[in-house]
């Protein structure tokens, strides 16, 4: 199965308008996050679109890990800590 790349270990907030919608990266690969840049070509992913119901602030999820898609769930607080890259020193 496909996993998607994680993007941040945060949600990010967002202030949408009723009505409009949008389309939330799946994928992780995202130069734009939350949102699609058209960077899943060839990946598996597809954009999710998020219709806001009303005018407000959400938290969309930029770890792709939520049950929830595209909003954060709190999942993000589960994922393992990312490997430590060595510094160099020797
Ligand atoms: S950022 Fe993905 S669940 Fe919170």
């Amino acid at each position: 199965m496909l996993e998607p790349t994680i993007a941040g270990r945060a949600p990010i907030a967002i202030d949408v308008e009723a009505g409009k919608t949008y389309y939330w990266c799946s994928c992780g690969r995202s130069s734009t996050q939350p949102f699609c840049s058209g960077a899943h070509q060839d990946s598996g992913f597809e954009p999710i679109a998020y219709v806001a119901e009303r005018t407000g602030r959400v938290y969309f999820c930029a770890c792709k890990q939520s049950a929830k898609k595209p909003l954060c769930d709190g999942t993000h607080k589960t994922l393992p800590l990312p490997i430590a890259v060595a510094s160099g020193s020797s």
